[in-house]
């Protein structure tokens, strides 16, 4: 038997401890901890309810534009304006979002995952023509490799030509991901942090100006990701088809839905939206989503016990840093009492099983070219494939959308700060379904809770004691060297987690968690 403690595992935002227990080339337990502290519904009480949408975007540098959406949609709610937003301000809200989720889609797959199968090191052995690579080429030759190692070495089958273009594709994408990020400046003033999004609309007016500098930026991105992101994932697939049955999971997937495409209903759940709320399973049957039947359960959690199994509108954060049994500073949050999985695969799989033809026909077409079904989407590669598509899919809504602003009218409208409200933001971050709860009394927030979806991937076992998702998808996994796991960071790299969203702060000392192994 093998203890393998792989901590922090490098390459996704934060610090996420791995623990897996090998026995005969197979993992038998795991346990995923965030081992950091996130106070910021501390931080919020008392104060003013709009400081919500200003300091919830600081819980995270790298999705802070999901968490200023779900704090607007959660203010909008709480200040009765949830179906008085014009449709420019929901537009551009869109745009914004959409502008963060492609960079961030691009960054994760060339710049943290991809690197999991592409070798940079290798490409000093091969003198292809690629002008991009030279400098890197000539720096590798001095052994150089700085920043590709250390890491795990993994089983690298791409062939030269293939893995020098996806090099060259990883230095492109840095373009790509400033154009996004342009793009999101466009209509939300910088990044990160925006101060475009506000409760009841959006800062600016949309001008003939700002919508052809949004265009030309969006129109190089869609031809990046049609004629080298998809095809590069779709390379990776051919190279790694035993990854399309790697790293399942729960095959349970939640989404709350995202991209409003009708204002004037003030039920998230029964708003139109491009994707759905709602849950599904291997079965891909669809059932629409309760909000109320979220809860989240701290058995395994640093928390007080009293605090567990609520729902988040009576949410609360009580240490309890010496509990018996306990692993993480993330909660556990569970929906109908059963783990789920967010992020691109449970917001695209909802979706298709929701029957939206445009995402039927991509997946079938997608799985179809390598002769997969649906059931391999509910695996590492099949993450990948997911969150390439639906890349594509909020890229080419966007150039739809900006054709619907109607430039130099109102983008935003006015509300009563109320003295006694409830609010709810239910929106999807990169990364997956992110909620923002407030209840405000006395003209201030009383309490605001925040549920990310990298609580609910990286989740710690819960009160029944179910493993959470990347628990899950880690158990059962043939690992061909325990000293050089590269199986388990695939896998949790798949999920994109963020640890920096599902906590903050730093974590007391004394828990012992093995020597320090940056790989
Ligand atoms: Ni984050």
């Amino acid at each position: 038997m093998a203890k393998i403690i792989i901590d922090p595992v490098t390459r996704i935002e934060g610090h996420l401890k791995i623990e897996a227990v090998v026995e005969g080339k197979e993992v038998k337990e795991a346990k995923s901890s965030g081992t950091l502290f996130r106070g910021i519904e501390l931080i919020l009480r008392d104060r003013d309810p709009r400081d919500a949408q200003r300091i919830t975007q600081r819980i995270c540098g790298v999705c802070p534009t999901s968490h200023s959406m779900a704090a607007a949609l959660s203010l909008d709610s709480a200040f009765e304006v949830d179906d008085k937003i014009p449709d420019n301000g929901r537009i551009i809200r869109n745009l914004i979002l959409g502008a963060a989720h492609v960079a961030d889609h691009i960054l994760h797959f060339y710049h943290l995952a991809a690197l999991d199968y592409v070798d940079v090191a290798r490409i000093a052995e091969y003198e292809g023509d690629i002008p991009a690579l030279s400098s890197i080429r000539n720096f590798i030759k001095r052994g150089k490799l700085e920043p590709f190692v250390p890491r795990y070495e993994g089983d690298y089958r791409l062939s030269h030509k293939v893995n020098e273009q996806a090099t060259a594709h990883y230095v492109q994408a840095f373009d790509m991901r400033r154009k996004g990020q342009e793009m999101l400046s466009i209509f939300g003033g910088k990044m990160p942090h925006n101060v475009g999004i506000i409760p009841g609309g959006v800062t600016s007016i949309p001008t003939v100006d700002k919508i052809t500098s949004f265009l030309w930026r969006l129109k190089e991105i869609q031809n990046f990701v049609d004629n080298v992101y998809i095809p590069d994932v779709l390379a990776i697939a051919q190279a790694y088809p035993d990854y399309f049955g790697v790293g399942s999971g729960c095959r349970n997937l939640l989404s709350y839905g995202a991209y409003e495409l009708d204002g004037k209903e003030p039920d998230l759940i029964k708003r139109k939206r491009l994707f759905k709320s709602g849950t599904t399973s291997a079965s891909l049957n669809f059932t629409k989503l309760k909000p109320q039947r979220v809860a989240e359960e701290v058995k395994h959690s640093w928390y007080a016990d009293s605090i567990s199994q609520r729902h988040p509108s009576q949410g609360d954060v009580i240490l309890d840093e010496k509990k018996d049994g306990a692993y993480s500073w993330i909660k556990s949050p569970r929906y109908e009492g059963k783990v789920h999985e967010a992020g691109p695969l449970a917001r695209l799989m909802v979706t298709y099983a929701s029957g939206k033809p445009e995402v039927r026909s991509l997946v079938d077409s997608s799985l179809a070219e390598l002769k997969l079904g649906t059931d391999n989407m509910f695996s590492v590669l099949g993450r990948h494939l997911a969150r390439a598509l639906e890349t594509k899919l909020i890229a080419d809504c966007m150039a739809n959308w900006l054709l619907e602003l109607k430039p130099n009218e109102p983008a935003y409208t006015s509300y009563e700060l109320p003295q006694e409200a409830m609010g709810m933001g239910l929106t999807e971050a990169a990364r997956g379904a992110l909620g923002h709860w407030i209840n405000i009394k006395e003209g201030k927030i009383a309490n605001y809770q925040v549920i990310t979806p990298t609580s609910w991937n990286a989740s710690p076992r819960d009160d029944r004691e179910q493993l959470g998702p990347i628990e899950q998808a880690i158990t059962g996994t043939k690992i061909k060297d325990e000293a050089n796991p590269f199986e388990i960071v695939r896998i949790v790299r798949s999920f994109d987690p963020c640890l920096a969203c599902a906590v903050h702060l730093i974590s007391p000392k004394g828990n012992d968690l093995g020597a320090y192994r940056i790989y």
